[in-house]
């Protein structure tokens, strides 16, 4: 089991990261950052993502979650050290439990609607805080680095 299970996405201001299940997300503006976090490591995303996302995604061991897998065995299944939950929200939610970071990197945007970063109501954590990287000084866009406080 990996000793670092991490949560990486991008939000907007309020808690959404796609418009619709089919959003291709071009609003975001840290895919670099997510390409040179990601490459080396495992990245679990869940079936809709990988259809919007797998091109973008070569050089990575991509695990691709369907409806009837466990999420306790894939990670078990896991070697590394480090591995990324890639989302959706359906992912991000069935994998919640277990993360021991999340890097998150809100954008300027409001959706009103749209798919939240955890598709059902999770428990509560508290997060402790570890680093900020800048992502577009320009634009306010920075991802936030924190630690589940477990
Ligand atoms: N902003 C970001 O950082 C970010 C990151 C990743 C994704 N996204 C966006 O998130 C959206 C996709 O999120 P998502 O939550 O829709 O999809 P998802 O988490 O990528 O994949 C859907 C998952 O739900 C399962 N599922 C589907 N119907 C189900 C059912 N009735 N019961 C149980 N499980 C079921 C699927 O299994 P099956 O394969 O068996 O159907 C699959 O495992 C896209 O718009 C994508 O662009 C944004």
């Amino acid at each position: 089991m990996p000793s670092e299970i991490i949560l990486i996405a991008a939000v907007t201001v309020d808690g959404f990261i796609a418009k619709n299940n089919k959003d291709k997300t071009k609003w975001t503006q840290d895919l670099h950052l997510f390409k040179k976090q990601t490459m080396g490591h495992p990245v679990i995303m869940g079936s809709n993502t990988h259809n919007i996302l797998s091109k973008d995604l070569p050089g990575r061991e991509l695990i691709i979650i369907h409806r009837d897998d466990d999420p306790e065995k894939t990670i078990n299944n896991i070697t590394s050290e480090r591995c990324f939950i890639a989302g959706g929200g359906n992912i991000y939610y069935r994998f919640y439990q277990f993360l021991t970071h999340l890097y998150i990197t809100p954008h300027p945007h409001i959706f009103g609607k749209g798919v939240s970063l955890f598709s059902e109501n999770v428990n509560g954590s508290n997060l402790v805080f570890e680093k900020i990287i800048e992502v577009s000084k320009e634009n306010g866009i920075y991802q936030y680095q924190y630690r589940v406080d477990k």
